[in-house]
């Protein structure tokens, strides 16, 4: 589809690709535009996502998630949503029901980790609708409120859909003993009356 009426292409309601079309004449070159094409990814919600499937999704990145170094051991997660392209999976977020400790108040959410999109298919809005369409299954869980860890590069891409950051000290456990999350933690509320997530945390258990 071609025409000058296109919208900014994050508004899209589809996931698309943008590409910019220009045919050189031989000297002058003639721009045609933007050419925008939608990306027919599937939604699946799987039983299990493997070692052998995050491997391929990975595809030889070396620390995608670019926590490596900070030697966290994270939980296995219950449930996994995959977004699949021409039968490929490209894209794969995980989540499970969680517990975390506000001023002596244990409160029951659902955690959301493991999010990753394809190197080959960045930038394109499919981390969005990844994110988008787990919460969706993440609510189904009837748990109050999501929390998630990330790293600062990704803080403005999870506050754009949403999430918020806990400006609290939020701790983890590991199997040494208690720490401090080093990552930035963001909450969002899936019923509207949790009680906003601002203070300190203690998270029950490995983080995810
Ligand atoms: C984080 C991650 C999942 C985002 O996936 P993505 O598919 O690139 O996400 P989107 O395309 O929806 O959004 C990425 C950016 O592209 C922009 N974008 C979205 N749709 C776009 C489109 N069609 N064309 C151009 N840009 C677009 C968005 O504005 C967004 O900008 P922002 O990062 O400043 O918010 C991906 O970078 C990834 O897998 N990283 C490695 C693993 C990782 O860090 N996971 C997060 C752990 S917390």
């Amino acid at each position: 589809m071609y025409t000058d009426a296109v919208p900014p292409v994050w508004d899209l309601p589809y996931t698309t690709t943008r590409r910019h079309i220009s045919v050189d004449l031989g000297g002058d070159v003639l721009e045609i535009g933007d050419l925008y094409c939608r990306l027919a990814v599937d939604v699946m919600k799987v039983g299990t996502f493997s070692t052998e499937d995050a491997a391929s999704l990975a595809d030889g990145e070396a620390d995608p998630y670019g926590t490596d170094q900070l030697g966290i051991t994270w939980r296995p997660k219950d449930h996994h949503v995959v977004l699949v392209d021409s039968g490929r999976v490209v894209a794969h977020a995980a989540f499970l029901p969680i517990e975390v400790e506000m001023a002596d108040e244990r409160l029951a959410g659902a955690g959301l980790g493991s999010v990753m999109v394809h190197r080959a298919f960045r930038g394109r809005g499919v981390g969005q609708r990844l994110i988008k369409e787990t919460t969706t299954h993440m609510r189904a869980l009837n748990r109050s409120y999501g929390l998630l860890f990330c790293r600062d590069a990704r803080l403005g891409f999870y506050e754009r859909l949403g999430w918020r950051r806990v400006l609290g000290e939020v701790t983890v456990d590991q199997e040494s003993g208690p720490i401090v999350m080093p990552l930035f933690t963001c909450w969002r509320s899936f019923d509207g009356g949790t009680p906003s997530l601002t203070d300190d945390l203690r998270l029950i258990g490995l983080p995810f």
